[in-house]
């Protein structure tokens, strides 16, 4: 499938990582510096381009920018053709971590939707950046559980699809309105990892008996 990320940093390049390995084409795109952004492409063996490039190339367009300039990125897109599946990785963070910008009576997810009319949004927040670049997706050898909100069953299915090549344990957690819920998941793993002291090499995981 052909990729295209939004966000070449911890996440966009962790995440290429990954997808790169399992046969898949990245294009990377938005940076306060197209050089860096260059050079980072071809570090991975990938293009990079503009926000609209990396819509129109993409099969799935995965979205990982911090929240602060996330609709910075996505005013970037302009007229885009068709409704393409937008994987957000973000999470609503307060620029010094402190909290969540936005959460419980809306969602990352859905504000997302709102500002990209054009795509079809699934919310999926990736493992910490520290897990995926250390090569291998796995926690304690299990996989991460990655939980999946979003309205387009064909959407959710196919980021569901990457997540398992990925070889995490993706969940269908219904609408993109559960983002509500599954965000501040996010931001707890954010507090034990970064505030509470456990560091970044831990994740989710849903029991089921
Ligand atoms: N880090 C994690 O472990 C993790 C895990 C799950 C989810 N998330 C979420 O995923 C998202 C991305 O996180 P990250 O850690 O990958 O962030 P990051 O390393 O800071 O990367 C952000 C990317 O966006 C670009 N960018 C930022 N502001 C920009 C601007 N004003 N104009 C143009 N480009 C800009 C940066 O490019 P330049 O620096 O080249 O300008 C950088 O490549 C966040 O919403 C975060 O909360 C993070």
């Amino acid at each position: 499938m052909n990729i295209g990320i939004i966000g070449a940093g911890n996440v966009g390049t962790g995440l290429a990582k990954h997808l790169l390995s399992k046969g898949h084409q990245v294009l990377f795109s938005f940076s306060k510096d197209p050089e860096k952004l260059a050079a980072t492409a071809r570090s991975f063996g990938a293009r990079s381009g503009t926000v609209p490039e990396a819509i129109a190339f993409a099969d799935i367009v995965v979205l990982a920018t911090p929240w602060s300039a996330t609709a910075a990125a996505l005013q970037h897109a302009g007229a885009v053709v068709g409704r393409k599946i937008l994987w957000d990785c973000t999470n609503a963070l307060k620029p010094d971590m402190s909290g969540l910008s936005i959460g419980t009576t809306t969602s990352a997810g859905e504000e997302v939707a709102r500002l990209a009319p054009w795509a079809r949004v699934v919310k999926a927040i990736p493992p910490f950046a520290e897990i995926m670049h250390s090569g291998s997706m796995r926690i304690a050898d299990q996989q991460p559980t990655i939980f999946v909100c979003g309205d387009d069953a064909d959407a959710k299915a196919a980021v569901q699809t990457l997540l398992t090549q990925l070889d995490t344990a993706p969940y269908d957690a219904g609408p993109l309105r559960n983002a509500r819920y599954t965000e501040p998941a996010g931001f707890l793993m954010v507090q034990l990892a970064y505030a509470l002291g456990y560091g970044a090499n831990i994740g989710l995981s849903l029991l089921k008996k």
